[in-house]
């Protein structure tokens, strides 16, 4: 459905604003973004909700299932018409979306964004556009006042902690290597400040980038092994970097999950195998199932109903006491 212009949208952003910015008061806080809801003229009433969706990319085992959640909850059938994009973890691929979606007149603009900073001049084109962005996964920083209407995903922060608590209690003599996530977003920055404060700066021998894959996490745990043979522990940012922080430990002669053992964040099956395996130590979860959340979230925005600041995505934790029927039963 084509939209009417920006100015009855933006009128109902202003009717909304009291009751969205009340619920943001006593809500959870975040991102900053602002809690106005947005287009009155989209397909709330009824009508189809074209609605662009901008993935960051394909890099993980999360993201897969990220983006089958988002796909099979966002369909025809149900009343949107979904233009995706996968930026391949580029920034300039992802701004380049949201102007296309702006160009295109969308209703309503989601997006995953690769990074947290960077986003301000985009961010101000949709805003002039009337556009309401909702925003997925991870968090962002930006200037622009009331740059998106709502954010939905997992507390990062919470993950990191819970990480470090398990680290903490468990492994006491803790010589920890961090494989960081992709640099400068928001899992990484909120993941690693967590897990640090609580496991203390004294216990971490070193830390390198994995950019969120299996790949390059096989190779700076590679790199890291030989830096700093004494390591004991090593904490990922995600499974798929834990996973290939097992290959290179293997490779060196060592035992994942004694040797060296292997705390991560996602809670994919094969993270979930590898603690059945005894190869991973503990896994946090961060639970990419909330499509049909991002749904109901896009129906009200686009119908200019109210929507809360944030919605947090409920996580659990696994130890190796997990059984193979439940990582068999795992939707992703
Ligand atoms: O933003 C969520 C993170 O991104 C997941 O932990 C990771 O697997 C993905 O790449």
């Amino acid at each position: 459905m084509s939209h009417t212009g920006k100015w009855p949208r933006l009128a109902a952003v202003a009717a909304s604003a009291v009751v969205a910015l009340s619920l943001a008061a006593c809500g959870s806080g975040g991102g900053g973004g602002g809690a106005e809801s947005g287009a009155a003229s989209g397909g709330g009433a009824g009508g189809t909700i074209k609605i662009g969706f901008s993935q960051l990319g394909a890099e993980s085992g999360w993201r897969t299932a990220s983006t089958e959640s988002i796909k099979s909850s966002l369909t025809a059938d149900k009343g949107f018409d979904l233009t995706f994009v996968d930026a391949q973890q580029k920034q300039e691929n992802q701004i380049k979306a949201l102007r296309d979606f702006i160009a295109q007149d969308v209703d309503v603009i989601a997006f995953a964004p690769v990074i947290e900073t960077g986003w301000d001049e985009v961010l101000q084109e949709v805003k002039d556009a009337g556009i309401p962005v909702i925003l997925v996964d991870r968090t962002i920083k930006t200037s622009v006042d009331k740059s998106y209407v709502t954010h939905i995903g997992s507390d990062m922060a919470s993950e990191g902690k819970a990480a470090g608590e398990w680290v903490k209690k468990n492994v006491p003599d803790a010589k920890i290597f961090e494989l960081q996530g992709t640099m400068g977003s928001g899992p990484q920055i909120d993941r690693e400040k967590a897990f640090d404060e609580v496991v203390g700066a004294d216990k971490i021998l070193g830390k390198a980038s994995g950019n969120f894959t299996r790949a390059e996490g096989k190779t700076a745990m590679e790199a890291a092994l030989q830096a700093h043979p004494n390591m004991n522990l090593v904490f990922a940012h995600n499974d798929d970097m834990g996973l290939g922080a097992i290959e290179a430990i293997e490779a060196a002669g060592k035992v994942p999950g004694k040797d060296i053992k292997i705390v991560t964040i996602d809670g994919v099956r094969d993270g979930l195998q590898a603690l059945v395996d005894k190869k991973f130590n503990y896994v946090v979860e961060c639970n990419p199932i909330f499509g049909e959340q991002l749904a109901e979230l896009v129906k009200k925005v686009a119908a200019g109903e109210s929507v809360p600041e944030k919605t947090v995505v409920e996580d659990k934790a696994f130890d190796q006491t997990i059984t193979q029927a439940e990582v068999d039963a795992r939707a992703y």
